[in-house]
């Protein structure tokens, strides 16, 4: 498998339950090189413009919502298979539904309370990645 790089989000619901140290060590564990890391508060707009791939989808105004709510945390991860990994490190969307050991599933609330983000594909890590990171920050 090839190293890769995915995109990152430790979620607002997160951070405001100061979990954002638990999950950057289940980030560590799992073998993740952190490649970048930054804290923010989205805009509305900044919100919407990162999930407009869900713009037709009923929960979209209350994620955009939740998604400025509070400050959040983005990092570029780096690993064999990143993407993949990620996502099995954060555990299915809805918390009730994954698995155990997995973040969703052990500090997961709700599933729009799920803690953190993770890309789906290179095509969405790579224009996630650029939404938040310059090249400079990415060395
Ligand atoms: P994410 O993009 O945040 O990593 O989550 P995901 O791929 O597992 O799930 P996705 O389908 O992309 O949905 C994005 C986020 O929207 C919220 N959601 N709410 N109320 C609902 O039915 C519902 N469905 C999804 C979740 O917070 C999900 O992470
Ligand atoms: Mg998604």
């Amino acid at each position: 498998m090839a190293l890769e790089r995915t995109f990152a989000i430790i979620k607002p619901d997160a951070v405001s339950r100061n979990l954002q140290g638990e999950i950057l060590s289940r980030i560590h564990k799992a073998g993740f090189r952190i490649v970048a890391i930054k804290t923010m508060i989205l805009t509305g707009g900044e919100a919407a413009g990162f999930y407009a791939v869900h713009k037709a989808r009923p929960f979209f105004g209350e994620l955009c919502d939740f998604m400025c709510s509070g400050k959040i945390f983005a990092l570029v991860l780096e690993a064999e298979g990143a993407i993949s990994k990620w996502r099995d490190t954060m555990g299915a969307t809805d918390p009730k539904k994954a698995a155990p050991g997995t973040i969703r599933h052990d500090l997961g609330t709700s599933i729009g309370n799920n803690c953190t983000h993770g890309s789906d594909a290179p095509e969405t890590a790579a224009f996630e990645i650029a939404y938040f990171f310059s090249g400079v920050e990415l060395i």
